[in-house]
């Protein structure tokens, strides 16, 4: 049987055609080649896939998609409206015919914008900003040009999704510091985790999912101990803005080498629009803007304009109203009894399972048969201890999810 010469097909030739064509290349019958058990595909896949494993969350929400009034406390995103001023200038920017690339780096005036602020935050005379697709596409840059095969990073457990993942998928080695049970950063172990292999420390404060903002002393210690053993830290402080007895710290007050990530999604309610930024040394900025020019190529361009506009809007009513939130959930579980470690910032809160109640997928199987959406701490621990719960969400969602809380919760 002739071979389908892909470069004779055109914009002309009927799709149907194209797919048969595409089943016969390498084909055993006139009918085709249907595998029956799918193998073929499956051996193609490479083996960093076998990193990825969303088994867990997608039991939750497949779980939640059956549910037809769900008390939804799962959600890691703000449920505030966009402020107008930032929606008009996104549209504004699509007008005026702002849709095409942008340089690598981001727009000069954002770029500029958000080096002010660093400039005039730590005063580093070497330290430089790169905007990127999401703080996520930062994270994914420092991963890819930080880490060899083979290198360790430690990581602190309980820990946001992305992070093991991040670090498998470029051959590296997650190391987890476990915080339990207060999640508050001992030095001792982070220093007894370090061996030769370690390249990397990776701290997320205000943490998802346990919402501890880490004191002034932890960072400070972590970042005397990155620097005296030569480790990249790595600080994602998304949740900067959602801190909300102090402002936090970060460790690149006390260490010039951090590299720190952050993001527009969080703060101003735009997960959907894909913009963040990394700030570090010039050198590590470099090679991260070449490797963003092959890879995302630039941010999202008229978004970039709109973040110019999100910088100028005061959030701050939004922060006290999560505040509000976070005291009526925290005051609520209280007197229900549950254990947790008051959250200082982000928007979550992190219980343990009340004793007797099983593990955390048990315990949120049944919190899920009565309508409540909250998500088991194996997701994001080696622990199946305790779940996670967002006060992202209406004052009456939090309510009703209370007294679901209140009927499955300490005897
Ligand atoms: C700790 C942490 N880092 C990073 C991200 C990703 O943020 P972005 O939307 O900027 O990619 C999230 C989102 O949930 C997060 O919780």
């Amino acid at each position: 049987m002739g071979r389908c010469r892909t470069d004779s097909l055109n914009a002309r030739t009927p799709s149907r055609l194209i797919s048969a064509c595409y089943r016969h290349s390498g084909d055993l019958s006139d009918r085709g080649y249907f595998n029956p058990q799918s193998q073929m595909s499956t051996s193609w896949l490479a083996q960093r896939t076998s990193e990825f494993d969303s088994s867990g969350i997608r039991k939750v929400f497949d779980l939640a998609a059956k549910m037809t009034d769900p008390i939804n406390l799962s959600i890691g995103q703000p449920d505030f409206a966009v402020p107008d001023a930032i929606k008009e200038a996104a549209i504004e920017a699509i007008r005026a015919d702002k849709n095409g690339y942008s340089v690598t780096q981001g727009i000069p005036e954002l770029q500029q914008a958000l080096q002010a602020r660093i400039d005039a935050e730590y005063g580093h005379a070497d330290r430089r900003v790169l905007v990127t697709s999401g703080t996520s596409g930062a994270l994914v840059l420092a991963m890819l040009s930080l880490i060899d095969p083979g290198d360790e990073v430690i990581c602190f457990d309980p820990y946001f999704v992305m992070y093991p993942t991040l670090v498998g998928m470029v051959g590296g080695r997650p190391v987890m510091v476990d915080t339990y049970p207060d999640f508050r950063i001992d030095i001792e172990k982070v220093a007894a985790a370090i061996t030769p292999r370690t390249k990397m420390i990776l701290l997320n404060s205000p943490a998802n999912p346990t919402g501890v903002v880490a004191t002034e002393d932890e960072i400070k210690s972590l970042a005397g101990l990155a620097a005296k053993h030569n480790l990249a830290l790595l600080s994602d402080e998304i949740y900067r803005d959602f801190s909300y007895e102090a402002s936090p710290t970060s460790p690149a007050t006390f260490n010039d080498q951090t590299i720190v990530v952050d993001g527009f999604s969080k703060t101003y309610g735009v997960t959907g629009w894909r913009l963040g930024w990394i700030h570090g040394p010039s050198a590590i900025i470099d090679k991260l803007t070449m490797l963003q020019q092959y890879t995302f190529v630039c941010a999202p361009h008229p978004l970039q304009h709109a973040a110019l506009a999100a910088l100028e809007t005061d959030m701050s009513d939004h922060i006290t109203n999560y505040k509000k939130r976070r005291d009526l959930l925290a005051q609520g579980l209280h007197n229900a009894g549950y254990e947790f470690t008051p959250p200082g910032g982000a928007f979550y809160v992190y219980p343990k399972v009340p004793s007797g109640k099983g593990t955390a997928t048990e315990f949120v199987t049944h919190a899920i048969e009565n309508q409540l959406l909250v998500i088991p701490g194996n997701i994001f621990s080696r622990r199946d201890t305790h779940f996670r719960i967002s006060y992202a969400a209406s004052t009456e969602t939090i309510e009703r999810g209370l007294e679901v809380l209140r009927q499955i919760g300490p005897q």
